[in-house]
């Protein structure tokens, strides 16, 4: 663990047989003062979190179920973080394993050919820190999900066709959610909104929106807002109304 907390240039590592939740884990060495990419990873879950207050099923060495802590100077970035981690998931996969159609449903979905394989959940806590939760189906086979699940979702390893390390892809995110959320931007580069759009699997599709109508997603705004067309006019859908992806936690 000594080796892999050093490679993956992370100030704190902790790797848990059980938790709760990895969240709830990194909330706490937030409130100890523990410095930014300081990371909570978990063999399973028991009260894994998803957005909206879902219920995140962790079962035990399918997944990578993993939390870092980010401490920033930016007022409510929430579109940002989980923008921006979205991404890094996405370039991660990539670099360990061979997957085809793998795209981000704006903003906190990882799918791989249309079927959700993982999700990023960002807590915040205080104005200038966030924890950032990254769930990722990775060795599962089809009948080890849960029949509700078993349509919708996919891993990795399945997607793939072969072995992925849990190691390696934990590595991996932490070194690209390094390079694009140290330090945090204030708006997204133009190659990076590009980026997005490439990894979108929204663009071009219609959205419902919460006032019942629904829209045309054009592309995504260097604040990380996605960009809908709706009766001839554009409108700027943050993800936390689009969502409620950011939470914030009482301290
Ligand atoms: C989603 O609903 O798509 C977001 C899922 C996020 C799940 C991860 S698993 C690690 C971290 N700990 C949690 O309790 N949730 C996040």
């Amino acid at each position: 663990m000594a080796d892999w907390q050093a490679n993956w240039e992370v100030p704190l590592l902790e790797i848990h047989e059980t938790l709760t939740s990895t969240n709830s884990r990194a909330r706490d060495l937030l409130r100890e003062g523990g410095s930014s990419f300081s990371t909570v990873i978990a063999q399973t879950q028991t009260e894994g979190r998803g957005r909206n207050g879902n219920y995140w099923h962790s079962p035990k060495d399918m997944g990578l179920w993993m939390s870092f802590l980010l401490r920033h100077s930016i007022q409510d970035p929430p579109n940002l973080v989980s923008t921006l981690t979205g991404l890094a998931v996405v370039d991660a996969i990539d670099s360990v394993s061979d997957t085809s159609r793998l795209g981000i449903k704006w903003p906190n979905d990882i799918e791989i050919n249309g079927k959700k394989v993982g999700g990023i959940l960002c807590e915040t806590c205080g104005r200038e820190s966030v924890v950032v939760g990254i769930g990722l189906n990775v060795i599962q086979e089809q009948d080890d999900f849960p029949a509700f699940l078993a349509e919708k979702v996919t891993s990795i390893g399945m997607a793939s066709g072969k072995a992925v390390s849990l190691a390696e892809l934990a590595g991996s995110i932490l070194l690209h959610c390094k390079i694009l959320l140290d330090p945090l931007p204030t708006v997204l580069p133009v190659g990076l909104i590009e980026k997005l759009e490439r990894r979108s699997t929204l663009i071009g599709m219609k959205v419902p929106l919460s006032d019942g109508q629904e829209g045309s997603v054009l592309g995504f705004s260097p604040l990380g807002a996605m960009l809908v067309m709706a009766e001839g006019s554009l409108r700027h859908i943050n993800s936390t109304s689009a969502v409620r992806s950011y939470t914030e936690i009482p301290k």
